[in-house]
């Protein structure tokens, strides 16, 4: 089974009476273990797009589907607990809870489910950290962790769960150019050991060849360009 379909999804917003759009029939497969790159010029409509898949955004048309079922006509409680079990996120800004520490931010995605019981996901959590190379950092605060290791936070937190799939939107924006590189290894070398579907949105281009699908984001819809 498919994965994560989207089907004939359209967006667009009203301003003035007038309609803008910003996605039209846009169509895409994606199955597990894929690494799909989205990228395009700003304001090209990357962020809607991954909203819209991820459902943290109503599509104006067309539907997702994830493993099968239409996230659209999901209730709201089955949409998020969905959400919780099989998708993870990461941002630009990283997203960490400012009070809590390290090993609490990777552990909170575990609170809500049932996967996992609270000793498996406390392992679990302390093996992601080990990965991502912040095994000495776990009772540290966010602050007290560079842009970096913050992201690498995140990116644990992300997996904690054993999702299906992360959705990454630039998240290297924040970064300088080794630590980039940094994460975007971590990113492709975990989702490959996890078999998890990896969603990434990037500006720079020289990942794309690392794809399995990679989509350039204009025009109101998605093309191949690999
Ligand atoms: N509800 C809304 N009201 C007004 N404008 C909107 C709304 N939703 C999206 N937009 C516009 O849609 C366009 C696409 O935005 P989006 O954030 O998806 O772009 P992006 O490709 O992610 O850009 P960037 O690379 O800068 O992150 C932008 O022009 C944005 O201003
Ligand atoms: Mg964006």
């Amino acid at each position: 089974m498919t994965l994560l379909e989207a089907r004939n999804l359209s967006y667009h917003y009203t301003l003035a009476k007038k309609k803008i759009d910003i996605l039209k029939n846009v169509n895409c497969e994606i199955n597990r273990g894929d690494i799909v790159f989205f990228h395009g010029a700003s304001g090209a409509g990357k962020s809607t797009l991954m909203y819209l898949l991820s459902g943290l955004e109503k599509p104006s048309s067309g539907e997702v589907l994830i493993q099968g079922k239409s996230i659209n006509t999901m209730s709201t409680n089955t949409k998020a607990n969905m959400r919780n079990h099989e998708l993870g996120f990461v941002f630009q800004h990283y997203g960490l809870m400012p009070e809590l520490n390290v090993l609490e931010n990777v552990l909170l995605p575990t609170q809500m489910q049932n996967k996992l019981s609270t000793k498996d996901a406390k392992q679990r959590a302390l093996q992601l950290l080990e990965q991502v190379g912040l095994e000495d950092r776990i009772k540290h605060l966010p602050k007290e962790l560079s842009g970096g290791e913050q992201q690498r936070v995140a990116i644990a937190r992300s997996l904690v769960n054993k999702p299906s799939i992360i959705f990454a939107d630039e998240p290297t924006g924040n970064l300088d150019e080794e630590n980039s590189g940094k994460i975007m290894e971590l990113l492709l070398n975990l989702a490959k050991q996890e078999q998890v579907a990896l969603i990434l949105i990037t500006h720079d281009t020289r990942w794309l060849k690392r794809g399995s699908q990679c989509y350039q984001v204009g025009n109101h819809g998605i093309h191949t360009s690999n």
